[in-house]
């Protein structure tokens, strides 16, 4: 601290921190399945260089998140931004302060997968839709046939040792569709489940939902025999709804939550898709509650203060501005 000593009876200076006060039927500890890199990046206008883009997954490693989803193995034509997939992995799996960091990739089908296997990925995911409206639109296929299309892909990347994790999108929601039934999208988690998918999360693309309906969600796949243990939630932030379905989530036994760093991202063929919970919005959260989850917060928040810089814009999460401002810093 700098400047004049403080005036009797002024309150002590501290570091802006939640105080900790458990909840009765929360976990213990949360696994954090950062998205930034990938479900971030995707939707930004702005291109980021790939030395910044490697810099961005060592620095979110290096704030504590064990898992850090990096890229897309797509056509580069339908994420021109994730383009430089193949080279942003080798960077990656060269260097040694990543070792034994999870860094999952996305692959829609063979060619995706083949390019992954060849890099080194041990960790893939596919992803698939609870409508027809966006399977069409973000895989150029009907439901039936992107399943169809993700079979081959599940079964290879198990036989090669590697984990797989299934995406649904639209749970509980869709732009062209509407309400999304629950057992629509119990289906389609059954059939990733059935074809390897070790973990499935569960995505609100365009940040729609709400707690009653997470809850009705999860107990539509416990009845089928889906439980919390398999599962993770992807809430983007559009109504400003994700924090509450995330604590929805974990009181339904949930302990895998995907966030993106500073709350980046979307959807590029979702319009309506704004970012994702926020990370650092979550950390405060469970600081609050007194959850683990090995991640820190002020590392991470620097981490989105300074991928701002580079895209130009404000971090949209409500914790990084909150963190930034030198007064908190500094009392
Ligand atoms: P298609 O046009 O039907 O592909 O697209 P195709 O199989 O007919 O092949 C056409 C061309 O693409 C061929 O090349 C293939 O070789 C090539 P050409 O002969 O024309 O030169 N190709 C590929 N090239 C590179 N890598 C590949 C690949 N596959 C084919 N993997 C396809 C089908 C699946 C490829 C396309 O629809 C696609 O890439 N879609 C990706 C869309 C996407 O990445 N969306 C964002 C991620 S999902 C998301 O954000 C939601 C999530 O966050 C959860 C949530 O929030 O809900 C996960
Ligand atoms: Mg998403």
């Amino acid at each position: 601290m700098t400047g004049t000593p403080e005036a009797p009876g002024t309150p002590a200076a501290h570091a802006p921190l939640p105080t900790v006060v458990p909840a009765a039927g929360m976990p213990a500890r949360v696994r954090i399945h950062e998205v930034g890199p990938r479900d971030g990046l995707q939707n930004e206008q702005t291109v980021v260089p790939v030395a910044d883009k490697a810099e961005f997954v060592r620095r979110l490693a290096a704030a504590g998140l064990g898992t850090v989803e990096a890229t897309s193995f797509v056509h580069p034509r339908w994420v021109p931004q994730l383009a430089d997939a193949a080279e942003l992995y080798e960077l990656l799996a060269a260097d040694p302060a990543l070792r034994g960091v999870d860094l999952p990739v996305l692959v829609p089908n063979d060619r995706g997968l083949d390019r992954a296997l060849e890099l080194g990925a041990r960790h893939v995911a596919v992803f698939a839709s609870a409508t027809e409206s966006f399977a069409r639109a973000n895989l150029n296929r009907t439901v039936e046939e992107s399943l169809a299309m993700f079979e081959p892909v599940a079964e290879r990347a198990v036989a090669a040792d590697a984990r797989v994790r299934g995406y649904v999108s639209m749970c509980f929601g869709d732009p062209w569709e509407g309400a999304v039934p629950v057992e629509q999208v119990v289906r389609v988690c059954r059939a990733l489940r059935d074809m390897g998918c070790a973990e499935i999360s569960l995505g609100d693309t365009i940040g729609v939902a709400t707690p009653g309906q997470v809850e009705a969600l999860l107990a539509g796949l416990g009845a089928a025999g889906i439980g919390p243990d398999v599962l993770a939630v992807h809430f983007h932030d559009t109504y400003g709804q994700a924090l509450s379905n995330t604590l929805t989530a974990l009181r339904n036994g949930v302990t895998t939550v995907d966030a993106s760093a500073g709350g980046l991202g979307g959807c590029p063929y979702a319009r309506s898709a704004t970012g994702n919970l926020a990370t650092e919005d979550l950390l405060w959260m469970l600081r609050g509650l007194g959850i683990e989850t090995g991640v820190d917060l002020d590392r991470l928040a620097a981490t989105s203060g300074w991928m701002a810089t580079r895209l130009g814009r404000p971090s949209p999460s409500r914790t990084v501005r909150a963190l930034s401002v030198p007064s908190h810093k500094e009392p």
